[in-house]
């Protein structure tokens, strides 16, 4: 037998594990100060990620197309070529700051090899079937989780996605122009909408449910309710060795008591989630005081009312907080998901392809959320030993990471029957 390295391209793909694909990506956009990775959209890390999918689709005979929002499509065709009741399945590969390795590329990698495993199966699909990689789902360089999908269903105003800016200052105009778009043309895009029969993610499970279960994989009911406010302290620069403490009107201080009392009423609400994960003083010198500071809030709960009363009574305990310091304070949305529960149909038919998955729900954004008022949809999770994520403890064995993309295979192969 010829030795693996002399093996045809396609050949090798066919030959292909998850944990082999993620191996191949492990160098890319290592967070050299966190550890883990850091790949926000377009970064030099991303697009090395898309240029190995483009690579990894082309080499399995699928036809990779680039829609107008910059998502990555990598079409399994029918013969005659007609795109209508697709399966899709698919995920992401751009990750938060310091993130782990299984956050969006489990589902990409897991979604090649169950082409594979079908394509060991069957010669041409029943139903088109198309492995898609959508961009920004984290949101970590331009503020909107899943803009990608959201751009795409039109859930957000393409205005508002253009003028988006990153921490540099650039648009998301800007920046999608110098990666082959047209940002005249970003939006809802109906042709795609109305191809998609069913999508199907898998995900790294972000929490223990399967821990606690000791099970390898789930089936996902829902996904809670999430937004993000930015919130604004404004107070007055000035010197931090010539003004006294009584004449200060600094928005740290405010800032740091609002940031307790933000875990504070959250820790009162029954289920509710919310974190401040990132704030920056304006300008941000050691012997300044600053005039303003920014910080980000992340709220999720079950009950889309709640998740709304958990931001009003922060906002009133804020404006409380900075009148206390002589400081002003400003809350903005910047994105909100409502709860999101999967097509019950599309669920009861990964059922019968897993009928020993347990069925759970999750606390954290997906892609699959965002299609779910639009096209049926549904996930597949699986186990994370560490019962972390959005940290480099973020982990998946060999052997579930397999098993997930065989679960993925006999799914997707089920719901072409
Ligand atoms: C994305 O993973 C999110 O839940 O914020
Ligand atoms: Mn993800
Ligand atoms: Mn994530």
């Amino acid at each position: 037998m010829a030795p693996d390295t002399e093996a045809t391209p396609l050949a090798r793909a066919l030959t292909a594990t998850v944990t082999g694909l993620l191996s191949d990506i492990a160098g890319t956009g290592t967070d050299n100060i966190r550890g883990g990775y850091t790949r926000p959209v377009y970064s030099t890390a991303e697009l090395d990620l898309r240029n190995w999918f483009i690579e990894q689709a082309t080499t399995r005979g699928l036809s990779v197309e680039t829609d107008l929002n910059g998502a990555i499509w990598a079409w399994w065709d029918v013969p005659g070529g007609d795109r209508s009741n697709s399966l899709v399945t698919g995920s992401h590969l751009d990750s938060v700051p310091g993130g782990g390795a299984f956050d969006g590329p489990l589902g990409v990698a897991s979604a090649l090899v169950a082409v594979d495993i079908l394509k060991s199966r069957i010669a041409t699909p029943a139903r088109p079937l198309a492995v898609v990689v959508f961009p920004e789902e984290e949101g970590s360089r331009f503020g909107v989780a899943c803009l990608g999908s959201r751009l795409m269903t039109g859930a957000i105003d393409p205005d508002k996605a253009r003028n988006l800016r990153d921490q540099d200052g650039s648009t998301f105009a800007d920046v999608a122009k110098a990666n082959g778009l047209d940002p005249r043309f970003i939006g809802r895009d109906e042709k795609l909408l109305g191809q998609i029969g069913a999508f199907v993610e898998l995900h790294v499970e972000q929490g223990r449910g399967l821990i606690d279960l000791d099970q390898p994989i789930a089936i996902a009911s829902s996904i809670l309710g999430h937004g993000r406010w930015r919130l604004s302290v404004h107070g007055q620069g000035n010197h931090a060795g010539t003004t006294l403490m009584a004449d200060r009107h600094d928005p740290m201080v405010s800032a740091s008591r609002i940031v307790v009392a933000i875990r504070d009423i959250a820790r009162n609400q029954t289920n509710a989630r919310a974190t401040v994960g990132r704030l920056q003083p304006v300008p941000g010198g050691t012997n300044v005081i600053a005039s303003r500071v920014d910080f980000w809030l992340d709220v999720r709960h079950p009950d889309d009312a709640v998740t709304a009363h958990v931001v009003e009574a922060i906002h009133a305990q804020a404006r409380l907080i900075a009148a206390e310091e002589g400081c002003t304070v400003e809350l903005r949305e910047e994105s909100l998901s409502p709860t999101v529960h999967f097509d019950p149909a599309l669920q009861k038919e990964l059922q019968l392809a897993l009928p020993q998955a347990p069925i759970l729900d999750t606390g954290a954004g997906h892609d699959a959320g965002v299609l779910a008022p639009y096209v049926p949809t549904a996930m597949v999770f699986v186990r994370n030993p560490s019962g972390v994520s959005h940290s480099p403890e973020e982990h998946v064995v060999d052997e579930d990471a397999e098993t997930g993309a065989r679960t993925l295979a006999d799914a997707l192969h089920g719901l072409m029957a």
